[in-house]
């Protein structure tokens, strides 16, 4: 075995092979099963992209029926996650929310029947259907109110939009949320992804694998971008403040949201899509004020970091549909999350094909042969800066 140089990040390291998505970083060039990301906005849906995801090709119309039938009959709750979800505090982040709902869908359905084809089907079905109900359910809970069921004449987009504002969408809304969802679904082993491929290769059930992957979701360098690119524009206020603020961020070295991508270094082809579906939604619904703003973020951040590859990416623009869409700005990360199921599932299904647990190795860096010192004779490391222990 070659000894490989350390890189932080694993940037660059090839940690599997996989035939779900391509991405070109210098072209802008996104993939899935090797149709372009533009192809399937424009044409598919949702639920005919998953399944394309998960299963390696597109139905046949009664295939696809089929799985939007199973997908529809899986969409409600147990009442027992509806009542272990009125226990969760108000104030939490709906992220968290989430994760603990997924994984106790593992309480409910634990047969970890790997090998199984039928067991793989059904719990790919229940996280696609269940995955909205509860981003939904949370929403209305927090607020004192039930849960609103889901309504099986609705499609996957517009019955999300229905739970979460109680009120049937308008088509344009329904449509543009799906190709939203579409164009998060999958993107090679980002963060999350790893995440889940590592819990599943330990051959745990599905239902962890998700829960592991929200987790990771969570985080600001990560899905919670798209969250804090709202407080941002927020913060900046109006178009005026835009190039101090960007020069303030890069004189403190500090990240400006929504911007710079590990494997992108032209603008995101998700981001050029959600601006255009956001521009339709502000001809139909009315401007945003913070979208002058984000205009002239873009055109400040291109030209002071453009040099460094930093332009906007999938988080950027997809806060501005989401807001017009009336989703708060908390639940912005479990709807990427909503998505993103199809494409952790379609790794999971593809690492259980061909499964050796990831087992990564390390470069010690600590001291060695060193021997046990007696309390009295120890050196602080809990200094000042902590507070005494609380008893
Ligand atoms: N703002 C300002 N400078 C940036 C940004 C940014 N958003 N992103 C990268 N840079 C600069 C870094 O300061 C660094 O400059 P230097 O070489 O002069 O020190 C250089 O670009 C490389 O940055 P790294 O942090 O090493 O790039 P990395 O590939 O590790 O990080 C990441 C990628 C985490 C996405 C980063 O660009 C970032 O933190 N962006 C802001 C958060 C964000 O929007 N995350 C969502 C990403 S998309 C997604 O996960 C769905």
């Amino acid at each position: 075995m070659t000894v490989c140089e350390y890189r932080p990040g694993l940037e660059g390291v090839p940690a599997t092979q996989s035939s779900i998505s391509y991405v070109d970083g210098q072209a802008g060039i996104l993939e899935y099963r090797g149709i372009r990301i533009e192809d399937l906005a424009q044409h598919s849906t949702f639920l005919e992209t998953a399944y394309l995801l998960i299963w390696g090709g597109l139905p046949s119309k009664v295939e696809l029926e089929a799985f939007e039938h199973e997908i529809r009959y899986h969409r409600r709750l147990k009442y027992r996650i509806r009542d272990m979800m009125k226990c969760f505090p108000e104030s939490g982040h709906p992220m968290d929310a989430l994760q603990a709902c997924a994984a106790a869908l593992g309480l409910f359905y634990s047969r970890r029947a790997l090998d199984n084809p039928v067991y793989i089907q059904k719990a790919v079905v229940r996280l696609l259907a269940k995955i909205p109900t509860m981003v939904a359910a949370f929403q209305l809970m927090r607020k004192g109110n039930d849960p609103v069921q889901p309504r099986d004449d609705l499609g996957y987009a517009a019955n999300f939009l229905y739970m979460l504002n109680e009120r049937e969408p308008d088509p344009l809304a329904a449509r543009i949320f799906d190709i939203c969802l579409t164009l998060h679904a999958e993107h090679t082993i980002n963060a999350s992804t790893f995440s889940a491929m590592v819990t599943a290769s330990t051959l745990t059930d599905p239902y962890a694998v998700v829960a592991s992957a929200v987790g990771t979701l969570a985080g600001p360098l990560h899905g919670g971008a798209n969250e804090e690119v709202i407080d941002m524009l927020q913060q900046i206020g109006s178009v005026e403040n835009v190039r101090p603020f960007v020069d303030r961020c890069i004189a403190e070295k500090s990240k400006i949201m929504g911007f710079g991508h590990r494997v992108y270094k032209v603008k995101d082809p998700r981001a050029t899509i959600l601006q255009g579906l956001a521009e339709q939604l502000f001809e139909k619904f009315g401007q945003d004020e913070y979208y002058e703003i984000a205009l002239e973020m873009e055109q400040a951040v291109s030209e002071k970091l453009g040099h460094k590859g930093i332009y906007p990416n999938v988080d950027f623009y997809s806060g501005l549909v989401y807001r017009k869409l009336g989703i708060p700005t908390d639940l912005f990360t479990p709807v990427f999350a909503i998505a993103r199921v199809a494409g952790w599932l379609a790794h999971w299904k593809e690492q259980l094909g061909e499964n050796r647990i990831f087992r990564p190795t390390q470069i010690y860096t600590g001291p060695r042969q060193q021997g046990y010192v007696g309390i009295e004779d120890r050196p602080q490391i809990w200094d000042k800066q902590f507070a005494a222990p609380s008893v």
